[in-house]
């Protein structure tokens, strides 16, 4: 009997990564390998790569280095790699002369080619190196193992237009492209026939999805309308939401759909407009903090998260204020900081005033710092409330663990059904848990 082959996937980045590493494994899985959870047992090792920041790269340096002694004594392993990292040409050098022991290296233009590649190297053993330097047409035909039975990411747009000044995104991924809006629509009824229950469509800034397809009923707004009608006990979720594109009609299917998720995240990058010019961000501190008033007048129970970037070059004391005056302001139920990471071919890569990374660090920290304190102060309130609950999975101890729209986890100590959705009320908070009783 023929051994069964295993595959092990190590996915860095963002969810359109997670989500394209689904995309690898279903190529994998069609040609008879199966998943294992150690790369020590893997036949082939995949890295799909992240460059948005220095560390980022820096790890997967560090994890590629790391796997030489097992190719030593396992010479027939398979090391593949793609990914944002690969669409950069002297990475992929690096690649060939420091780890001579990659066999495969494709980027974000060709996941689709993966299958090939792999047939192809198992026939002839040789080391293939292929990236595109531009994007195709999107391929529909894709086969997919999903990795979550309850969350499923459905990419409704590729590529990015916006080349805000810091950010690598729109050189590794190419521009716009929207998925067809009724292929979107009969992807996600699958899904739900399926038994998931939380959709998330993905896309860099999904709010200009559509953009580039002539046919002025394909919108964002018209999207979710469609898909928030389909029949099903399902969320519908999104992210990345640009706040320069986000329009009133988004925010009025929010709020007027049940089935949308009310978290959304919404990126400001920094509060100080100085600062958002030179980012190349097209919108103003007022702008979004009018934006935001808008959302929480029309959608109350809105829950707000946002990405920062501390350190941009130029970026003084008063300008950081601004930012923690904003997120004060806001309110956010959640704030993920980053220190400004050099990108190699961005506008801001040659800005003067760059910002040493002490003062990066600083204030990094004290915004996180912030943030907690935050959601410390935020979870206090919801003892009491009633919120809808997500049931997960039972722990060995018996209890049931849930999730709620925004994300926190919740405990529930009574006999519930996984994979259900319930309203709870919140008796506790320990740690960042909430402890909830299922109300009938
Ligand atoms: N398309 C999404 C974000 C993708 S990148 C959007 O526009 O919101 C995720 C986050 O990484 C960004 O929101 C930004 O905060 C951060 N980021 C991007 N480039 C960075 C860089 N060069 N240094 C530090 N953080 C960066
Ligand atoms: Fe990067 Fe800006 Fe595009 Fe987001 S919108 S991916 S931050 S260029
Ligand atoms: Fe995502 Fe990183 Fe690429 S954040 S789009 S995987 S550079």
């Amino acid at each position: 009997m023929e051994e069964i082959k295993k595959y092990f996937i190590k996915t860095y980045g963002c969810q359109m990564n997670v989500h394209e590493s689904e995309k690898l494994a279903g190529m994998l899985v069609s040609l008879g390998y199966t998943e294992c959870s150690n790369e020590k047992d893997a036949d082939v090792i995949v890295f799909n790569t992240c460059c948005i920041r220095d560390g980022a790269e820096q790890k997967v340096f560090g994890n590629v280095g790391a796997l030489k002694k097992l190719k030593k004594s396992k010479p027939n392993l398979i090391v593949a790699i793609c990914g944002c990292m690969t669409q950069q040409k002297d990475r992929v050098e690096i690649f060939k002369e420091k780890f001579k022991f990659v066999n495969i290296i494709f980027g974000t233009h060709n996941l689709n080619q993966f299958k090939n590649y792999l047939i192809e190297y198992n026939k002839t053993h040789k080391n293939l190196y292929e990236v595109w330097d531009n994007e195709k047409e999107i391929d529909e035909n894709v086969e997919m193992y999903r990795t979550s039975k309850l969350n499923a990411w459905v990419n409704i747009m590729y590529g990015c237009n916006n080349f805000c000044s810091y950010c690598i995104v729109p050189y590794v991924r190419g521009r716009e492209r929207s998925r067809n809006m009724q292929d979107i629509v009969e992807e996600v009824k699958g899904l739900i026939k399926e038994g998931y229950k939380v959709i998330t469509l993905l896309g860099q800034n999904v709010n200009s999805y559509g953009n580039d397809i002539n046919d002025k009923n394909v919108t964002f707004a018209n999207l979710l309308k469609e898909i928030s009608m389909l029949d099903g006990d399902f969320r519908l979720k999104f992210m990345t939401s640009h706040p320069k594109d986000l329009t009133d009609e988004v925010i009025d299917v929010i709020a007027n759909s049940p089935k949308i998720s009310k978290a959304i995240h919404l990126p400001v990058q920094s509060g100080s407009s100085k600062i958002l010019k030179s980012m190349n961000r097209k919108y103003t501190r007022e702008h979004y903090l009018e934006l935001v008033k808008k959302i929480k007048a029309k959608i109350p129970d809105v829950f707000l998260t946002t990405d920062i970037i501390v350190g941009f070059p130029g970026e003084t004391d008063e300008d950081f204020n601004e930012t923690i005056s904003l997120v004060k302001e806001v309110n956010y139920g959640g704030v993920f900081g980053f220190m400004y990471s050099k990108r190699t071919g961005t506008v801001a890569e040659t800005m003067p005033d760059q910002i040493p990374d002490d003062i990066k660090h600083k204030r990094v920290n004290e915004l996180l710092n912030l943030s907690k304190s935050m959601i410390k102060e935020q979870n206090k309130l919801l003892v009491g409330k009633t919120l809808e609950v997500l049931i997960e999975e039972q722990k060995d101890d018996g209890t049931f663990v849930g999730v709620t729209d925004s994300g926190k986890n919740v405990v529930i100590n009574e006999n519930v059904n996984v994979a259900t959705y319930y309203n709870a009320k919140v008796d506790a908070i320990v740690g960042n848990k909430l402890i909830a009783k299922i109300v009938k």
